[in-house]
């Protein structure tokens, strides 16, 4: 997959895509990361890439000709235009599933007080990573692409880590434990050292369930709806 972005801030990338499996996946090449730097779209003396907004109001927004000319430089026919806004549909793992079947994306960082309206008529996709006012579009684009990338195939060792963790299956993941078996007389539960795959499975599926109802119930409804939508349907 190759991600570009587009923001006023390149160096903000630098380090958080640069460790770990991310690291890993883009020398491996699954994974192409290109920032671009929005003043490069600009024309004037000084770079500018905002302006006041008509009818007043604090701060500054973003103008419309950089951002159009950056996009359509940047995108082609099979890219997906992505806007980071806390006005976007909340960024969640199925979204970033959606998201990790396209070829190439194109994430929008804005800045200041927001975009030009105009700007949205070329997104795909608008994206808000929570309910919570950010400085720009920096490091929302990262959770994003780190968020994705881990999905691409290839790039975990074993890729059912993403099929059995938190939220793959609406649900949050079970306990999960490694050596020693005792620790500070807080022991492992016996079943999952009793090599009985068929119950490992069971105590599990049974955690995540007890789990999620405790600290997410509000996942089990959406489930729960998402099931009967199903019944309807068929
Ligand atoms: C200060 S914010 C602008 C907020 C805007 N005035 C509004 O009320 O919607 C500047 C930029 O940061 C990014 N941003 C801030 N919070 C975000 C969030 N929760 N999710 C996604 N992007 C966010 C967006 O790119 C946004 O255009």
């Amino acid at each position: 997959m190759k991600v570009d972005v587009l923001t006023l801030f390149p160096a903000m990338f630098a380090g958080p895509l640069d460790e770990s499996i991310i690291r890993r996946a883009r020398e491996a090449g699954r994974l192409e990361l290109v920032i671009n730097d929005l003043r490069e779209w600009t024309h004037d003396r000084h770079r500018t890439v905002d302006d006041e907004p008509y009818g007043g109001g604090p701060g500054m927004v973003l103008k419309p000709e950089p951002v159009f000319e950056a996009i359509e430089d940047l995108a082609g026919a099979e890219t997906r235009v992505v806007l980071m806004t806390p006005q976007g549909r909340p960024f969640e793992q199925a979204v970033a599933r959606e998201l990790s079947v396209h070829g190439h994306l194109l994430l929008v960082c804005g800045s200041y007080e927001g975009y030009d309206e105009r700007i949205r008529s070329l997104a795909h996709d608008e994206l808000s990573i929570g309910d919570y006012v950010l400085t720009n579009g920096a490091l929302p684009a990262m959770v994003v692409i780190d968020a994705v990338a881990r999905l691409l195939p290839g790039v975990l060792g074993d890729d059912a880590s993403s099929a059995e963790e938190s939220f793959s299956e609406g649900l949050l993941e079970y306990p999960q434990y490694t050596r020693p078996a005792e620790f500070k007389g807080m022991k492992v539960p016996k079943v999952l050292l009793s090599g009985n795959h068929a119950e490992i499975a069971k105590w599990r599926r049974e955690q995540a369930a007890q789990r999620t109802a405790e600290r997410r119930p509000d996942l089990l409804k959406d489930k729960n709806e998402d099931s009967e939508e199903k019944k309807d349907d068929s």
